[in-house]
């Protein structure tokens, strides 16, 4: 009886996770597909907790159990509130490492049973044997690529790039993939010699993985671990006949997967020119005012807020700096402002603005600016013909026309926001030094574009407290 409430608390458990991903997908339903989610892992932690039983006998360990619990939630409740908006990459790379480390411990408890349970070589167990050391080498890589990207979000660790480099890391896999089907062949005391180099040769390949990989594309690299800790979860659903731990681990794999692809395809770019590209490793200068390309023209506030104020048809165009500034509800106050004047205004949206999958959108959402308001870049691209004045708040490579024209530009064919079909471009930033891509940005010099520096924060607030003046 016991068992078949736990089977169904597993199944119960399931849907919520497919339930929770599915309203993970629209920004109204994310808060809550979230917590319906946690709530679905809630219910089967209890349940393994409380009525698992293997030979009769409960889990037991209580003592352990609800220690671990405790300090795991107050750490993670703790980080997850001290936590800043454009921190977040480095917390899911820090918490994805931790899942990553369970699935390989998951694999060193399992091979110690496996070791006492055999007599003579490991030959007769190949199939457990697979499973385990595949949650070992994915959980150690993901484990450690995942703590690399860490120290490079937070910047404690720099981009280290030699000659070679990616063949060292090919030859490595190698050996520990050499290594792990040698394994099979030897007695106990021989295997557990070669399962630990297994283990701290993947540790040191996820290191390797991960540092050559420029600083900048972190975020697409955390998805990536971020489906591998997914596989090395689902390994540990396998060792253990759970199916729970198999469903949360193929969803997080699968999802880890597709919005790495998403992510790849928005910049236009190849897992591959990510994963050996180096690009936006901060290794190029910024361009200065009247750099190479001549001079650009500035607007004041004043005249900012008239143009503004008596336009039929605004764009507010967010990028990283909005998110930098932490100016989101200025931006939200502006729009209302405007609104009241009897400006339409609407935000648009570019899917890899900021530095994390739906930055904008939860940029947005946290200054409780109305959902229907943001306009996906394909919409917005048909409205700039009607719009008045397009306002760049903190974007720059989302922006930069040399994504359609420049085949030399390392962001050539990615889409970008086509902002100069607007009758007037208004650019917020604060200097001249290009963005994540470190690259020149030729609408900040083009006639219809005009120059507002500062601070988006005070920016924005400046210009409320002149519109409020006219
Ligand atoms: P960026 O191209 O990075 O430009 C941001 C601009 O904001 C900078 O030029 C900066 O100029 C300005 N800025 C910074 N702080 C500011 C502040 N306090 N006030 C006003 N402006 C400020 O941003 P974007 O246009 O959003 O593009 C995102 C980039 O990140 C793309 O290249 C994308 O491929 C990449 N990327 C995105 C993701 C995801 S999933 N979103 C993941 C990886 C990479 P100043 O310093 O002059 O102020």
């Amino acid at each position: 009886m016991e068992l078949n409430i736990l089977t169904l608390s597993y199944l119960v458990a399931s849907v919520t996770f497919i339930l929770g991903l599915k309203m993970l997908s629209n920004p109204a339903t994310a808060r809550k597909g979230n917590l319906v989610a946690a709530a679905g892992m809630t219910v089967a932690i209890a349940g393994t907790i409380f009525l698992y039983e293997e030979n009769g006998q409960k889990l037991g360990n209580y003592g352990w159990i609800f220690g671990g619990i405790l300090i795991g939630g107050i750490v993670g409740t703790l980080a997850a509130k001290k936590v800043k908006m454009t921190a977040m990459p480095e917390m899911v790379s820090m918490f994805n490492g931790m899942g990553g480390a369970c699935a390989a411990l998951i694999s060193i408890v399992e091979f110690n049973h496996l070791l006492h349970a055999t007599e003579g070589d490991l030959s007769a167990h190949v199939p457990t044997l697979v499973i385990i050391l595949l949650g070992l080498i994915i959980g150690s890589v993901s484990f450690a690529g995942s703590m690399i990207a860490w120290g490079k979000l937070n910047g404690k660790i720099k981009d280290i790039v030699f000659n070679g480099q990616h063949l060292l890391n090919i030859a490595l896999l190698l050996v520990i993939l050499g290594l792990a089907v040698y394994l099979a062949g030897w007695t106990p005391a021989t295997a557990k010699m070669i399962f630990f180099a297994v283990f701290s040769l993947a540790i040191l390949y996820g290191v390797f993985f991960v540092m050559p990989i420029g600083g900048a594309d972190m975020p697409v690299v955390i998805s990536l671990l971020n489906s591998f800790t997914g596989v090395a979860a689902a390994c540990g659903g396998f060792l253990y006949d759970n199916k729970v731990m198999l469903t949360g681990g193929i969803l997080v794999g699968a999802a880890g997967t597709l919005l790495t692809i998403l992510m790849c395809n928005a910049m236009n770019r190849s897992l591959t020119n990510v994963l050996i590209g180096s690009f936006g490793g901060g290794a190029k200068t910024g361009a200065t005012a009247g750099g190479s390309q001549g001079t650009v023209k500035e607007i004041s506030l004043s005249d900012t807020a008239v143009v503004m104020a008596y336009a039929g048809k605004v764009y507010i165009v967010p990028g990283y700096g909005l998110a930098v500034a932490q100016a989101q509800h200025a931006c939200h106050e502006l729009e209302k402002l405007l609104e009241a004047k009897g400006v339409e205004v609407k935000y648009a949206i570019h899917p890899v603005a900021g530095r994390m999958p739906g930055h904008m959108n939860v940029l947005l959402a946290e200054a409780d600016v109305p959902y229907d308001k943001l306009v996906e870049m394909e919409h917005a691209n048909e409205e700039f013909g009607s719009t008045d004045v397009v306002l760049i708040l903190g974007a720059n490579d989302v922006v930069n026309p040399a994504a359609k024209t420049d085949t030399s530009s390392p962001i050539y064919g990615m889409p970008i926001l086509d902002v100069e079909l607007a009758k007037n471009v208004i650019v917020n930033k604060r200097s001249m030094k290009p963005g994540y891509a470190g690259i020149e940005n030729d609408l900040f010099f083009r006639p219809k574009t005009n120059m507002l520096f500062g601070d988006a924060k005070k920016v924005l607030q400046d210009l409320i407290a002149e519109i409020k003046n006219l």
